[in-house]
């Protein structure tokens, strides 16, 4: 595994604020969408930003974990 420097992480959080608000954006937009097949789009961008999110919350927690966890690997 890669360790990403403190700069990669600010930059991978600011990655995550930014697919969440994406995603926020478009679960408020779904109710004001009156065209069926318009709102399966929507609902469908706003699961790819989700899916987004996850992904990358997912490396920055590997990321802090890994950290937060290396004084004990050091142990033997
Ligand atoms: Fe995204």
């Amino acid at each position: 595994m890669v360790e990403l420097s403190d700069t990669a992480l600010k930059f991978l959080n600011l990655g995550i604020e930014q697919e969440l608000m994406a995603y926020v954006f478009y679960k408020k937009a779904l109710p004001m969408i009156k065209e069926e097949e318009l709102k399966e789009l929507v609902e469908k961008f706003a699961y790819d930003e989700k899916e987004h999110f996850l992904q990358l919350e997912n490396e920055y927690d590997k990321n802090v974990r890994s950290e937060m966890w290396a004084p004990y690997t050091r142990i033997s």
